[in-house]
């Protein structure tokens, strides 16, 4: 039976992004890329065109609808998202990317020398905010807030400056997000509907954001 996300091209972040140091090290996080796949999956059942641009994670999938596109760093992550700003008719930002790189990157393997080792950071483009400017009428956005406090409050604010339809909360308490396999989201839409969800499996609630998103 066709329905709403038949053919519709959907354009998914997943995974953290690697900041390089030098070719051995990198600034990183603890995201798994359990939550952007299991969305990026809940869409490829329904029918839609999913384009998955990943950062490093270990996760097989069981779709080989699903075209996935890897990438390491954030402005690698950049690079390819924007290829699709365009044409997509919804966008998910669940990458965990990073918000700083390394002002300075080395060739070579940087050799220890002082006792205290400085590292100069330079902000990362927000690869949300970016496709939040130009989004059309038509365009759906649905990003997510990782917050330890004042989720409201900063999710709120995360919804309106990137310009995002829906925006899924959640936090790095343990069993919660970030590197497990479940998860425990409240969703907000740019109306000012909050919807808190319980502790579920990631497919769930991957389940629960298609739904909301249906609405939309
Ligand atoms: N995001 C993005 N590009 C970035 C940073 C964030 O696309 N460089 C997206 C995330 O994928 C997420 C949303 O923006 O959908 C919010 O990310 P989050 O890390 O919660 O917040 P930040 O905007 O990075 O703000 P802060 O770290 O100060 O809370």
């Amino acid at each position: 039976m066709p329905n709403k996300f038949t053919g519709k091209k959907i354009l998914i972040t997943a995974g953290p992004t690697r900041e390089y140091l030098d070719p051995v090290r990198f600034i990183s996080n603890e995201s798994s890329g359990k939550m952007g796949y299991a969305i990026a999956e809940a869409f490829s059942s329904l029918g839609a065109e999913v384009t998955l641009i990943s950062g490093p994670v270990s996760i097989s999938l069981t779709s080989c609808e699903l075209k996935i596109v890897r990438v390491n760093t954030a402005n690698e992550m950049y690079e390819k998202c924007i290829e699709h700003f365009d044409c997509v008719d919804i966008a998910v930002f669940a990458a965990a990317v990073a918000d700083y790189r390394p002002l300075l990157q080395s060739d070579q393997k940087i050799k220890k020398s002082e006792s205290v080792y400085s590292i100069e950071l330079i902000k990362n483009i927000d690869i949300a905010l970016e496709f939040g400017k130009k989004k059309k009428k038509e365009q759906l956005s649905i990003g997510f807030a990782l917050e330890t406090n004042n989720q409201l409050e900063n999710a709120s604010q995360k919804l309106k400056n990137k310009n995002f339809d829906i925006v899924i909360i959640n936090s790095p308490n343990p069993g919660e997000g970030f590197g497990f396999d479940t998860n425990k989201v409240a969703i907000l839409s740019k109306t000012g509907q909050l919807k808190n969800y319980c502790n579920k499996s990631k497919k769930e609630v991957a389940s629960d954001i298609v739904n909301e998103i249906r609405k939309l």
